[in-house]
């Protein structure tokens, strides 16, 4: 069973929606699926970008991922321009897909109604088919993520399904693969919008290589409600739930057992002992990104390992798929 996912070098760090969302499977899956996983620098470029910037982040988002236990002995961690194939599969499956489609895609019209239409490029239409390619290259059966990539999902299921039906079967048809409990972490100033780099107007995000006493004052002075119990009741209390829910992915105590441990006590117990869990475990994170990030030559080896290994899997796909159309 293969396992594809990918995430963007756009910001300087990662944020803890990331990692609990998503990269925190991406390590798990690699015990059991034979694992792909990129940093997709050919995305980042939909939106204005400073070459200089890219580069150092995509080093960055690399650096992190492998701090994080993406372990290259298990999975290929490649940087996608790398590997020709997705931009070349992506050409394909823009042709099999529906201009109205594509202009469904509620993160599209999020993202150009920002910019202006005018100004959004065509490649911040056509990402979520380059996304599809990522994913179909390798045969995935199944793809990582949070709750906000399942719309994009569905469009890549829907592309594997048409070009099977279309030319034979050729791709895999992908999973999500959607961890409930952890599928959206809430922006910690504003707990009805998504923790996120991009919509973080509300500031409320906690940045994996920022100081960690900046993330323990962020977590120390998250909104909650005007009660005192801690109990997990994401309608009623959306703020503490979001706490809890973070607390509990961090150290793998169920929520009942969190709730019974801050019975009689108040959210500031919760949330100082939340940012001490916080700074224990980012703390030797930021210590492993370090050593990663000091090794140019290292991480440039371990790059092109896994950019080789991919093309091996991405180039069977892509000379299947090119049979298939009549090239
Ligand atoms: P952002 O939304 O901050 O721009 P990305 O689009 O690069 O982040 O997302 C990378 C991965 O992290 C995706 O799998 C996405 O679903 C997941 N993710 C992003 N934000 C969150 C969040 N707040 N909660 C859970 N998962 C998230
Ligand atoms: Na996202």
């Amino acid at each position: 069973m293969r396992v594809l996912s990918g995430i963007q070098p756009t910001a300087d760090s990662f944020h803890l929606g990331n990692y609990l969302g998503a990269l925190r499977q991406w390590v798990r899956l690699q015990e059991t699926h034979e694992t792909f996983y990129c940093v997709v620098d050919l995305h980042a470029i939909t939106v204005e970008q400073d070459p200089k910037v890219l580069r150092e982040r995509t080093r960055r988002s690399a650096a992190q991922l492998l701090a994080i236990g993406v372990d290259p002995a298990h999975s290929a961690l490649f940087v996608q321009s790398h590997v020709p194939e997705h931009a070349q599969l992506s050409w394909v499956l823009e042709c099999q897909t529906g201009f109205g489609e594509a202009g469904r895609m509620t993160q599209f019209k999020d993202k150009a109604s920002k910019q202006g239409t005018d100004r959004a490029s065509v490649g911040l239409f056509t990402y979520p088919v380059l996304q599809a390619a990522d994913i179909l290259l390798y045969q995935a059966n199944a793809v990582p993520v949070g709750e906000d990539q399942r719309q994009h999902l569905e469009l890549s299921r829907n592309l594997a399904q048409r070009f099977n039906n279309r030319f034979g079967a050729t791709f895999t048809v992908p999973e999500p693969h959607i961890v409930k409990d952890t599928a959206k972490i809430y922006d910690l100033q504003d707990p009805s919008a998504k923790m996120s780099k991009s919509a973080s107007a509300a500031g409320g995000i906690v940045e994996l290589l920022e100081d960690p006493k900046r993330s323990a004052k962020k977590i120390r002075s998250a909104v909650t409600d005007a009660g005192r119990e801690v109990i997990y009741d994401p309608e009623g209390k959306p703020g503490v739930a979001n706490l809890l829910t973070i607390y509990s992915a961090l150290t793998e105590r169920g929520i009942a057992e969190l709730e019974a441990a801050y019975e009689g006590k108040g959210y500031g117990d919760l949330k100082k002992d939340l940012g001490e869990v916080l700074v224990d475990w980012v703390t030797p994170f930021q210590e492993r990104v370090r050593s990663y990030l000091d090794d140019r030559a290292e991480l440039d080896k371990v790059l092109a390992a896994g950019a080789e290994r991919a093309r091996e899997v991405a180039s069977r796909t892509l000379a299947k798929v090119y049979r298939r159309v009549g090239f």
